[in-house]
């Protein structure tokens, strides 16, 4: 059932509750989310995006209960990811001369995942389509937030940016409005997709931000393509963008640890204590890597002033999760954050080193050698561990 934003426009998406993974098995998603597609009813019809492949049936018969399909002059694609486009070819088998609007890249993802040569329309920024009543669309281009080929429309008069990915969160609800859901699950969910999805993109996404700004559009919605749409005070979430764009850290120590038999457990929470006795005002939180959920972590590093890992040696090397986790981290493309490293070790001992060295690489500024502890902890070394945390308190 379509949902009245304002005036002649709908909301007519999938509410996806049961949704766990997102990208695969890449993405954690624990409070579901949305595929928001949008009918503008003007003199002309126009639909802004769709929704995921698994729902596309359900939502073209949903859609042709709103509108005669026959009667859609514009089709809008934002982005031609599967999560937004799934829809396209069940709808386009129905009415497959309707002119597409996209950007040139929007049409190459397009033609590669569906392999179809659709009516398409190549749009550039400032381009813009006349929907009558007064009215038009206006194509912002968003590069590479988060695919190459992702873009803005903008709704003259009504003043809705439909923003696809940008603005977005996982997060499940009947209720359509950021004013309408709880704030703290909105927000968490929020920070959570931007850290995981958009801080490799930060310095393009701040001279977007800019340049939009510099339009001086009127705003009153921002509609997304996942979770609530922005109509309270919606450039609360922009100027939440400009924030966390800029190397955002909070006043945050996390420490990320694998561990064996518990030793380097036992160091990380004595190092969480140093911590705290240096300086109680320093959140900070501890994680161990093989057992708490990626994105989760992603988004403590992302609030993190400094990161603190920690791994026993085994076989000259790190643990596996503790690997894979770094890995993660590095293509997060981090800025102006800190790190450690610590871990037991029986023989070699070469874990610390590694940890250094792809923190290192991983755009981290490391700042100290780390700190050893052979076998098990004992009292002196617990101890060593407490001077160790107070020791990157401060940083
Ligand atoms: Fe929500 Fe990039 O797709």
């Amino acid at each position: 059932m379509k949902k009245k934003i304002k005036n002649n426009v709908s909301w007519l998406g999938k509410v996806d509750w049961e949704l766990e993974k997102f990208h695969g098995e890449d993405y954690s998603t624990h409070s579901g989310s949305t595929y928001n597609s949008y009918l503008i009813e003007e003199e002309k019809t126009v639909l802004v995006d769709t929704v995921w492949m698994p729902f596309a049936d359900e939502f073209v018969e949903n859609l042709a209960k709103e509108v005669d399909l026959k009667k859609i002059d514009y089709i809008i694609v934002n982005h031609g990811e599967v999560d937004h486009s799934g829809a396209l070819p069940a709808l386009m088998k129905l009415i497959p001369e309707t002119p597409i609007y996209c950007t040139a890249n929007a049409v190459k993802s397009l033609k590669g995942q569906y392999h179809e040569d659709w009516n398409f329309n190549i749009v550039k920024t400032g381009d813009s389509l006349d929907i009558g009543n007064g009215k038009s669309l206006v194509f912002v281009e968003m590069a590479m937030l988060h695919w190459p080929d992702s873009m803005a429309t903008y709704l003259t008069e009504d003043n809705i940016l439909f923003s696809n990915d940008a603005f977005g969160q996982h997060y499940a609800s009947e209720k359509l409005y950021n004013d309408l859901v709880d704030e703290c699950e909105l927000f968490e969910e929020a920070i959570k997709y931007y850290a995981n999805i958009l801080t490799p993109f930060s310095a393009i996404l701040r001279k977007k931000l800019d340049e939009i700004i510099a339009l001086n559009l009127t705003i009153d919605i921002i509609a997304t393509s996942h979770g609530v749409i922005w109509r309270d005070n919606p450039m609360q979430i922009v100027e939440k963008y400009l924030d966390w764009s800029n190397d955002y850290q909070e006043n945050q120590i996390t420490i990320l640890y694998e561990t064996m038999w518990n030793g380097t457990k036992k160091l990380a929470e004595k190092i969480a204590e140093g911590i705290y006795l240096e300086d109680p005002d320093v959140v900070v939180k501890l994680y161990n890597v093989a057992k708490t959920d990626t994105n989760d972590m992603i988004t403590e590093v992302f609030k993190s002033k400094a990161v603190i890992m920690g791994c026993p040696t085994v076989g000259n090397n790190i643990l596996n999760s503790m690997a894979g986790f770094i890995h993660y981290i590095k293509l997060m493309k981090f800025k102006n954050k800190k790190a450690a490293a610590f871990g037991c070790y029986g023989w070699s001992g070469e874990s610390v080193k590694v940890l250094n060295k792809l923190m290192e690489d991983a755009g981290f500024e490391v700042i100290s050698e780390g700190y050893r502890n052979q076998w098990n902890p004992d009292l002196e070394a617990e101890n060593e561990a407490v001077e160790y945390g107070k020791s990157l308190a401060k940083v």
